[in-house]
């Protein structure tokens, strides 16, 4: 039975009702929410609460729409919508379009005792129905503005349909290419990835929480998920303290330092520990040490997880767990809901756990100004003209171009002629509108992507010819089902594309990974190009030597092969709505490539994990003999580095200088370098600093990314840039956690990927 409370409705522009104990509304007490402190309202609208109410607050189902995890058990709905109603659910998630939250809050804000809101969570972690680049391939860009931007956009179009929360950004570090989330990061190192996060924050919050287009940010998986053993999804994570301070913490810590509202703990465990039990994680560090004063999210269902990973032995020592160990909010798991409140009333959960979880959920709350109206998300019509708008196809098409990556291009393959040319476009990705859009993009329609053969075809100066040649994959493609990679070949399909092949100036063939082969639970043991696609590509090269290979992928390849034979290869990922208009302007030119790869690219999956910033080992040098740091069957170069990419112009570093060959703890060290474009265009280029500090109490990696920045020059044009450097660059974190900066000489390189030799030195006094 529904209650329509009229009266209430008037009302919420300011006031919160609290009643006594009875189930019904009654005005015995008024919060004026404009005129307190959000920690005054917090207090007292605590005070108010039984602990019912409080675990209630803590408890988060999934809504009866999407699912983004374990398919949940049938005919609970009639349950979730009955708690609902008793005030017993403080978020849900997947619950998505203005109808739709309008009417769960409905219960939540006009049928409840308290008439506390629901915060609505959904991963909108590419976009809402306009879909950016997958982040991996965003980061590439090194573009914070644009990476800003895109998550302004992704929240614009979020918020219009109801949504005040976005589980993202994920801010996970990964050096393994096998893990199919590598796709939703920022990729492999640190510095780069903190600078991403805190744009992706800023794009998502804006600087006003309470504004009705900005939305809470999610940093997630706290922490140490991208370190899962051997790439393989949900697994046992076994690092030291040294990575675990210097590479996986820095990016939460960065979104913290931004004011990111929440994060998600995860699904590994960490030496021993499942995170969603972990205090040593949430409590210690990051409510701790970081004074983080959001909420924790558990990840869905990960409080259960304790019992499969034998940390718990059942819901009850689990819920004691979690909320022992700091996860403030249980996503879809039943068990807070189920345990704690008896937990508490028996005196084995204090309620002051509750207390410090609720006060930091109903903090979000209240800033996100859910208290002085919690319809604002709820506009229909600002839901139709904001969600898929003209100006956010711009912005994603903008930031599409931007995170291409030019790999190879040899004797000028590219850019391609605008006239006069015969085109051969082949391959299964080459006309595809579904999988260029990515994993994670539940609120996109179906084949909304532009292809890579509408995108060229625009240009009509040439003449374009499409074969798929073979089929990636057979059966239904879906985010919660296993894709079934087609292994055949149709001899028919084949030939009709070695035909176009044959007659073509210029063969284009686009070819990787289907949006759905990355992403959760999508990991890989091969990273090379799935199914027929390499014998395809092999035929087509016999034929027509003039190939470009344009890459869609969603984690780095190994693509040896391709490497050595083919002469031009675009990396393109997945590109989101504005795909193939993104690839066509790079293909013909009308955008200069200036993206830059996140990560590393291996020669094969043996050298998996390989990162730029590796230690020397104490055998680091090339001998005659077996006995130093190597492989026998393979280089220990990668194929293409962390931070590589070209230009269609070139770029020329010199007149490297450091202000001074001494400096002292804490003062500033300035590094001047001159770039000059001596190509035939003008370009952006991704000008990078690199440090190595030569000897630690700590080993320290043999490079690690200090400053870049992303500069226009014009062709013949030279500019002369200048990075700062102190404490917060030149030190590091020691085994138990304290950041030292420690004298000694330290090694500068500036240039345009991580294997730049351009280098300069200095003594830190
Ligand atoms: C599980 C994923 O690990 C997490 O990233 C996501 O936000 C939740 N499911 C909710 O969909």
């Amino acid at each position: 039975m529904k209650r329509h409370l009229g009266k209430m409705i008037l009302t919420y522009a300011t006031v919160v009702f609290i009643s006594g104990c009875s189930g019904d509304k009654k005005d015995n007490l008024m919060i004026d929410t404009k005129n307190e402190t959000v920690n005054e309202k917090v207090s007292q609208l605590l005070s108010k609460m039984t602990i019912e109410e409080k675990v209630g607050q803590m408890n988060q189902y999934n809504g009866f729409w999407d699912v983004t995890g374990p398919i949940p058990k049938k005919g609970n709905a009639k349950k979730k919508y009955d708690h609902l109603r008793k005030g017993w659910v403080g978020s849900m998630l997947n619950v998505r379009g203005t109808e739709n939250v309008r009417e769960v809050q409905r219960i939540a804000v006009e049928e409840t005792r308290l008439g506390i809101p629901l915060i609505i969570g959904f991963d909108v972690i590419h976009g809402y129905k306009t879909l950016s680049p997958i982040p991996i391939a965003e980061s590439a860009s090194w573009d914070l503005e644009a990476i800003e931007n895109s998550a302004r956009v992704a929240a614009i179009e979020a918020s219009a349909a109801g949504i005040n929360w976005t589980f993202a950004p994920m801010v996970d570090i990964s050096r393994d290419a096998r893990w199919g989330r590598v796709m939703e990061g920022a990729g492999e190192d640190p510095y780069l990835g903190s600078k991403i996060a805190q744009a992706r924050v800023k794009g998502f919050q804006g600087d006003d929480l309470s504004k009705p287009n900005t939305i809470a940010a999610c940093a997630k998986h706290f922490a140490a998920y991208g370190f899962s053993e051997a790439g393989k999804e949900y697994n046992t994570v076994d690092i030291g303290t040294a990575t675990l301070y210097n590479i996986v913490l820095p990016p939460f810590k960065a979104a913290v330092d931004k004011n990111v509202r929440t994060l998600m703990n995860s699904f590994n465990e960490l030496n021993g520990v499942p995170v969603t039990g972990s205090s040593f994680l949430q409590r210690e560090i990051l409510k701790g040490k970081w004074n983080f004063n959001g909420f924790v999210v558990s990840d869905w269902a990960s409080l259960n997880e304790l019992i499969a990973w034998g940390h718990a032995k059942d819901k009850k020592e689990a819920a004691r767990i979690a909320s022992t160990a700091g996860s403030d909010m249980d996503m879809e798991g039943n068990v807070y809901i189920e345990e704690l409140t008896s937990l508490v009333k028996n005196g084995t959960v204090k309620e002051s756990i509750l207390d410090d979880a609720v006060r930091r959920i109903l903090t979000v709350k209240f800033e996100l100004g859910l208290f002085d109206d919690p319809f604002k998300y709820c506009d229909s019509t600002n839901e139709k003209e904001n969600i898929g708008n003209a100006k956010h196809h711009e912005a994603v098409l903008d930031v599409a171009k931007k995170s291409i990556v030019l790999l190879k291009n040899e004797n000028n393959l590219l850019p391609l002629k605008k006239e006069g040319q015969q085109i051969a476009l082949i391959g299964p990705l080459a006309n595809d509108k579904n999988s260029p859009l990515g994993s994670w993009r539940l609120a996109s329609e179906d084949n909304s992507a532009v292809s890579v053969y509408e995108g060229m075809s625009k240009y009509k100066g040439n003449k374009l010819s499409f074969q798929k040649g073979i089929d990636l994959i057979t059966g239904n493609e879906a985010f919660t089902q296993p894709l079934t990679i087609n292994k055949t070949i149709n001899d028919n399909d084949i030939e009709k594309a070695i035909s176009i092949a044959k007659s073509a100036d210029v063969v284009v063939m686009v070819l990787g990974e289907h949006g759905f082969q990355s992403g959760e639970g999508r990991s890989r043991t091969e990273l090379d190009l799935p199914g027929k696609q390499q014998e395809l590509l092999e035929k087509v090269f016999a034929v027509n030597k003039n190939v470009v290979l344009v890459l869609n992928n969603g984690r780095p390849l190994a693509i040896e092969w391709a490497d050595k034979n083919i002469p031009a290869i675009v990396e393109a990922w997945q590109l989101g709505t504005q795909t193939g208009n993104a690839v066509a302007q790079v293909l013909y030119g009308d955008y200069n490539p200036s993206g830059k790869l996140p990560m590393t690219f291996p020669r094969n999956v043996g050298q998996v994990p390989i990162y730029y910033n590796y230690k020397s080992t104490g055998r680091p040098n090339r001998e005659p003999h077996v006995f130093w740091s190597h492989y026998t069957d393979s280089e220990n170069t990668p194929l293409y580095p962390f931070g590589y990419g070209l230009s269609y112009t070139k770029f020329e570093y010199s007149d490297l200088t450091v202000s001074s060959k001494e400096i002292n703890k804490g003062n500033n060290l300035t590094v001047s370098v001159k770039i000059t474009n001596t190509g035939g265009y003008d370009g952006k280029e991704v000008v990078q600093l690199y440090i190595r500090d030569l000897f630690g109490s700590i080993t320290r990696p043999v490079k690690e990314l200090k400053g870049f920045e992303l500069i226009k020059i014009k062709k013949g044009e030279s500019k002369t840039i200048e990075f700062t450097l102190n404490n917060n660059e030149l030190g590091f974190f020691n085994a138990n956690g304290e950041f030292v900066v420690e004298p000694g000489e330290f090694e500068v390189f500036v240039g345009g990927n991580s294997t730049e030799t351009l280098k300069e030195t200095f003594v830190l006094k």
